[in-house]
């Protein structure tokens, strides 16, 4: 006797079956479950054959129970194959997000659709952009409002990227950044960074952005071994001064239990001294090596000058950003940090609202 029935030719466990039947002693009309899981036995199973109807599946359980459930619930609940092309992400080159549209902030306030798109782009490629924004300071606060919550930090609920006497961070220097996520040696770490341009550098300061799932994507092709190697072993990122001691270790690639691409951390900054193996170090330093060589060159790196009135939301666990040359000039951008669950909690509401429409 097999543990499972076939339905339509999609394998479905009984234990499966039993623990997501939808009828309402079973579930609450909020949708949450009411019976446990943990108590279930674990044998259960049918006691007639269970019945294809025109409109999904019944099933009759040994207790007398019975469940039914919609073809479109199991449809779109089935895991008895892995559908690679279910994911809503999109890798890109330099070349493709050419076409990263970019949003009159003025339209997103007003109309939804316009909206929707600007925070589905954060989901497919990790980045949108805004222009349009109006220049005064803190402004940066209202557009999270638009879909989220400020994630305050140690570095308020805002921070000002200028150059200052004495910087905590070099990011508050005019020096180029290399590729980098922010605050790495956070846990969690924010999902989500914004950088609002109030005044633009006069020469330099220009932006780089780069899909880091792509760039591991291609380090796994190129060299399985160095992916390997970073997404297996961990490194210690710091941060401190005066205000916060912050530490973590991670992997600087991160992978589901399928093997995907789930986070990046890469800081040239707060990367602390590495301790790895002994035996490992020097394979481990050239996988960074080409990871960042990868991540740098033109099929990573895409650099983009902010205008004033320009605003970039991204994910911070998938595209790493940067700044080039020196920036000469009274540079100044706004920044602040997010999460991602907010976002497409608002993506997904505003999604069902303008199909009704
Ligand atoms: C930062 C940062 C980039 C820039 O503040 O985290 O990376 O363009 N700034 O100044
Ligand atoms: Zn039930
Ligand atoms: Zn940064």
């Amino acid at each position: 006797m097999h543990n499972y029935l076939i339905f339509e030719g999609k394998r479905f466990h009984y234990l499966w079956l039993r623990d997501n039947c939808q009828c309402s002693e079973c579930r609450h009309h909020s949708g949450q479950r009411l019976q446990e899981t943990w108590q279930l036995d674990s044998q259960v199973s049918a006691t007639q054959n269970a019945n294809a109807e025109t409109d999904g599946l019944e099933v009759t359980w040994q207790d007398g129970h019975v469940s039914s459930y919609p073809r479109s619930f199991l449809d779109s609940y089935s895991y008895d194959s892995v559908d690679a092309a279910a994911s809503s992400i999109k890798l890109w080159s330099p070349k493709q997000l050419a076409n990263l549209s970019s949003y009159d902030y003025q339209q997103v306030l007003i109309d939804s659709k316009v909206k929707l798109q600007w925070l589905e782009d954060v989901t497919t490629y990790g980045v949108a952009k805004l222009h349009n924004v109006p220049i005064d300071p803190g402004t940066i606060l209202k557009v999270v409002d638009q879909f989220g919550y400020v994630r305050n930090t140690n570095y308020g609920d805002l921070f000002e990227v200028v150059s200052v006497e004495q910087p905590q961070n070099l990011a508050f220097t005019p020096i180029p950044l290399s590729l980098h996520t922010d605050n790495p040696y956070r846990n969690p770490v924010p999902s989500l960074q914004l950088l609002h341009c109030l005044v633009k550098a006069e020469l330099g300061g220009v932006s780089a952005l780069a899909d880091g799932f792509h760039g591991a994507k291609i380090l796994q092709q190129q060299n399985p071994q160095a992916f390997a190697l970073l997404s297996t072993y961990k490194v210690n990122f710091r941060y401190a001064n005066d205000d916060a001691i912050l530490e973590h270790t991670a992997c600087m690639i991160e992978v589901d239990a399928n093997g995907e691409v789930e986070a990046i951390r890469v800081n040239n900054r707060s990367c602390a001294p590495l301790n790895i193996p002994f035996d490992l170090m020097t394979d481990f330093y050239q996988a960074y090596q080409s990871f960042m060589r990868i991540l740098q060159g033109d099929e990573c790196k895409l650099t983009l000058t902010l205008d004033a009135g320009e605003l970039i939301v991204f994910d911070n666990q998938r595209v790493l950003h940067g700044r080039e040359v020196q920036a000469v000039g009274n540079r100044h951008l706004q920044g602040c940090y997010a999460d991602r669950d907010g976002l497409r909690s608002t993506a997904a509401l505003l999604k069902a609202k303008v199909q009704q429409q």
